[in-house]
């Protein structure tokens, strides 16, 4: 497979940080530029992230010793040097649209963990395994920017990847008409562990800014379609959600109701879990995990602490599937929101559009 020189837009961040731990001998893609705030530009990466490391492994040695850029200043100089970047940043959200448009304009393709472009119609927001073809929308978004190479295309929000996973083969086959999903979303979702955030310790919060909204309609453009040049969201299934944050480190987890136009049995809904399997997979991408959903018998799995890691953080983990009172089921569901929710998840997303020949 051809080597892809990347850029971490935002390296200094928590997303920026799981970027260097995955592509740190990554077999495609190689960092060769990391870029930040004007506050950290200038410095090492590793004297940049110095006192705000927040993930379990070190940064990569050779990650570390790379000058941090300035992410707005420096973007022809960047896309000079790499065939595309990764963007995680904490700016409003006007000026993330404006930065990524700019990459994109400099024939730079971004892959971005933002939300600033997840409605964007001719911006592709795609979990590789469900909604890969949305990718062919780019071709149409090059002719808007007027650009030959550069594109913008994201990943969706990290709390709807456990359970739009577990819904999507139901709903190709048996139409899900509503779904009710309450989630239990850890703290690394905002950026924080337990030492920077100690009040969430013995506490659970009812309120995640902005996340019930991107929860109920993000999944309505995974289920969209392509139409000319825009990709028009899906009306159906009707989905609502409560987002509560909880004292988990990482892993967030969903409590999901489920009514379905033909009702499957319990048997049916294990098997389209067991069988599941998308574009990554027969690609054989890097990240992809092998079995992407995974049943657990016991009554008390999934478990955050136990089965966030699993098939390195990209898998999706579900139990505890039985019949509801007023929806046809019920099921809890998890997936790790900094791996398969962020990074991880734009990480395949990039393998998917490199075996594709997006960045060629
Ligand atoms: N955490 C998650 O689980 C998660 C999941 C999905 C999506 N996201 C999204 O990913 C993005 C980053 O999240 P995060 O948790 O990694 O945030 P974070 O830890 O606060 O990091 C923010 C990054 O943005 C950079 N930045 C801030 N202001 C900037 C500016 N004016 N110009 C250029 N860079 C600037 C920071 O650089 P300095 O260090 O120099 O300030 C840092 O690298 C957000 O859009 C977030 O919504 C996060």
């Amino acid at each position: 497979m051809k080597q892809y020189n990347v850029g971490i837009i935002g390296a200094t961040g928590m997303v920026g940080q799981r970027f260097s731990l995955l592509l740190d001998k990554h077999p495609w893609f190689n960092v060769v530029c990391v870029a930040a705030s004007p506050r950290s530009a200038g410095k090492k990466l590793k004297d940049a992230v110095a006192g705000k490391w927040k993930l379990k492994d070190p940064l990569p040695e050779a990650i570390g010793e790379l000058t941090v850029l300035d992410a707005t200043a420096d973007i022809e100089k960047i896309a000079g040097m790499v065939d595309f970047v990764f963007c995680a940043v904490d700016m409003k959200k006007d000026e993330i649209k404006a930065l990524e448009e700019r990459y994109a304009k400099a024939e730079c393709p971004v892959v971005s963990n933002n939300s600033a472009h997840r409605h964007t119609d001719d911006v592709p927001m795609v979990i590789p395994e469900i909604n890969p073809e949305h990718i062919e929308i780019i071709e149409a978004q090059r002719k808007r920017l007027g650009t030959k190479r550069g594109f913008i295309a994201v990943k969706s929000n990290c709390s709807l990847q456990s359970y739009v996973p577990a819904l999507a083969p139901l709903h190709s086959k048996y139409k899900v008409t509503k779904a009710l999903a309450c989630t239990y979303q850890a703290i690394s979702g905002a950026g924080k562990t337990f030492e920077s955030w100690p009040e969430i310790l013995d506490n659970v919060i009812p309120y995640i800014g902005g996340e019930e909204e991107k929860s109920e309609k993000e999944p309505m453009k995974i289920w969209g379609h392509i139409e000319g040049d825009k990709i028009v969201d899906a009306v159906e299934p009707n989905i609502t959600a409560q987002c509560l944050r909880v004292p988990v480190s990482d892993g967030h987890t969903a409590a999901v109701f489920v009514s379905f136009e033909n009702k499957p049995s319990k048997e049916e809904i294990l098997e389209e879990w067991k069988n599941f399997s998308g574009v990554p997979q027969e690609l054989d991408l890097p990240s992809a995990p092998k079995q992407f959903l995974n049943y657990f018998t016991e009554d008390d799995r999934p478990q955050a602490k136990l089965d966030r890691e699993l098939e390195g953080g990209m898998a999706i983990s579900i139990g505890r599937l039985r019949e509801d009172t007023q929806y046809d089921y019920k099921f809890v569901c998890l997936s790790h929101n900094t791996l398969r929710g962020a990074a991880g998840g734009a990480v395949l997303l990039a393998e998917l559009l490199a075996a594709k020949g997006y960045f060629d």
